[in-house]
């Protein structure tokens, strides 16, 4: 029998735990919390697919071009052909494993229309579409552990890596965030699941469980990362007094628009700029535009849904008519509500396949921490779907593994490492600021080499001897090297494509139509 190693019990992880043990495998799943605390539950939207069932004349193909098209091309094809074609299938799994997703007056699963696509090709479930699957997931994930084929260790935080001799990953090492144990976990392959890299950023939309961490140790362990200058920022959030919070793009989709002032009156610019698909162009494009008629923030940008129906904002749109009552104190239906860009995701990441696998042999990745599909900006919907399918693809790779070497004990050096550290005065919360305002000031939505070149200089300059818990003073150490690893990549790129604008080189090259890879080569890091 096969051990699989799943870290990360988000959407992608609980796939990847579901589909190895059904392929065979004996499952440990480690997560630092519980699966309804993970990013993907605060997903709303939808997942796309295809499925072609309201004569709207979709297909796969078209929902391959769409995909490619907003990724500007940067995308891995084979991925995107995989993840589009397996897409109707996929909603089948899900429902089928009780994901109650919203139906038409017919019954059959709805869609709805989301950015950057020809076709309305997005299923959802209210706009909670992520809490259903995961809560579906969850359920599907319990049968398997009352049979004892999935183990799941809540409240571990991934350390690193462990290895045989002949360099094939075969296991981790955790820490439990209460007690401090410090733990190993062997078997014949890992997947990663962490989701992406929130803390660089500070208070994002996401979940700060999705810190980054594993993303930079595996980095500085010799796995190869990609596109990291690709963040992408969600044209509508809304300021609260904890963080910003997304105002789903389905808001658009069911018909919302945005207006700026112009001369006593609102301006509905996105269809001025772009005719065609108006408010629904990809997000990349509508946050440039807003950014633009803002003048970089200066004034108030809204989105109207003042003239949809009722029962659209109260029930397609729950959980915005919820935001907006409870945190903003405004009826959408009576009030346009004031919204600006805000880091939302990560299009690169850790870099496999089209089968989930990293350059380490024993080692995969699925979910936002992983890079393959979305290419220089990813389509709203595209994420859950490739959540799920990422999780599936790696497990029914991974469940092939089985290393030849020998396993190296690493935790003696994990232990003498945590014995050994030695915390200074300084505040771990006012360093992780710093290093989210270098990063907020250096990779927002428009870059330049001055100011890119500034952030380097400034994290170089950084004192990371933090006060903190072990886990905490590692990563403090390690988000610095993630974050440089980042301005690099966006250095490199000498061009402006989706996610990623510089003011100095604004247009697109076609020199650069690949991925931009970051390597950890005996401490330094090496862009190619
Ligand atoms: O706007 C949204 O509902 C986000 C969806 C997504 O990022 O896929």
């Amino acid at each position: 029998m096969v051990d699989i190693i799943v870290v990360g019990a988000g959407i992608a992880g609980l796939t990847a735990s579901i589909k190895a043990c059904d392929n065979g495998a004996n499952v440990s799943l480690i997560s630092p919390d519980y699966s309804e605390r993970s990013q993907s539950v605060m997903a709303m939207g939808g997942i796309n697919a295809a499925l072609n069932t309201k004569g709207e004349n979709d297909s796969t193909d078209q929902h391959f071009t769409d995909t490619l098209n907003g990724g500007c091309k940067i995308n891995n094809e084979k991925a995107v052909e995989m993840l589009t074609s397996d897409a109707p299938q996929i909603i089948d799994w899900l429902e089928r494993i009780g994901t109650s997703f919203s139906r038409d007056a017919n019954g059959n699963v709805d869609i709805r229309n989301f950015g950057g696509q020809k076709k309305k090709r997005t299923v959802y479930a209210g706009s909670r579409t992520g809490k259903q699957i995961v809560s579906a997931l969850v359920s599907s994930c319990r049968k398997r552990e009352t049979e004892g084929k999935i183990k799941r260790f809540v409240g571990y935080r991934f350390l690193s890596l462990i290895f045989t001799d002949e360099n094939e990953c075969c296991g981790i090492n955790c820490i439990h965030e209460d007690t401090q144990e410090l733990r190993s976990f062997i078997g014949d392959a890992v997947i990663i699941a962490t989701g992406g890299y929130n803390s660089l950023f500070g208070k994002i939309l996401g979940s700060t469980q999705n810190d980054g961490f594993a993303t930079a140790k595996l980095f500085t362990q010799g796995v190869i990362l990609a596109n990291l200058e690709m963040v992408q920022y969600h044209p509508t959030t809304v300021k609260t007094p904890q963080k910003r919070m997304l105002i789903t793009e389905a808001a658009r989709g069911e018909g919302g628009k945005l207006f700026v002032m112009k001369d006593g009156k609102p301006w509905y610019f996105m269809k001025d700029f772009y005719p065609e698909l108006a408010d629904l162009m990809p997000r990349d494009v509508v946050s440039r535009s807003i950014f633009k008629v803002s003048d970089g923030g200066k004034k108030d940008v809204f989105l109207d849904l003042t003239h949809l129906d009722e029962y659209t904002v109260k029930v397609k749109l729950d959980e915005v008519y919820e935001i907006c009552e409870k945190y903003l104190n405004l009826n959408p239906l009576k009030t346009p509500i004031p919204i600006f860009p805000a880091v939302h995701y990560f299009m690169g990441g850790i870099q496999t396949n089209e089968n989930h696998k990293t350059n380490i042999k024993g080692l995969y990745a699925a979910g936002e921490c992983s890079c393959q599909y979305h290419g220089a900006n990813r389509l709203g919907g595209n994420s859950l779907l490739g959540a799920v399918h990422g999780g599936w693809i790696s497990a029914e790779n991974a469940v092939l593994e089985k290393p030849k070497g020998n396993v190296i004990n690493s935790i003696d050096e994990e232990l003498e490492s945590f014995k050994s550290y030695a915390p200074k005065d300084k505040s771990l919360q006012d360093t992780l600021s710093e290093i989210s305002q270098i990063m907020n000031d250096s990779m927002g939505i428009y870059r330049n080499e001055g100011d890119l070149m500034a952030a380097l200089d400034r994290l170089d300059n950084l004192d990371t001897n933090v006060n903190a818990k072990y886990y905490d003073y590692l990563k403090v150490k390690l988000l610095v090297i993630l974050s440089k690893a980042s301005i690099l990549s966006a250095l490199e790129r000498k061009e402006s494509r989706g996610a990623h604008q510089r003011t100095d080189y604004p247009e697109s090259d076609d020199r650069y139509k690949k991925s931009i890879c970051a390597m950890y080569d005996d401490g330094e890091i090496v862009i190619t």
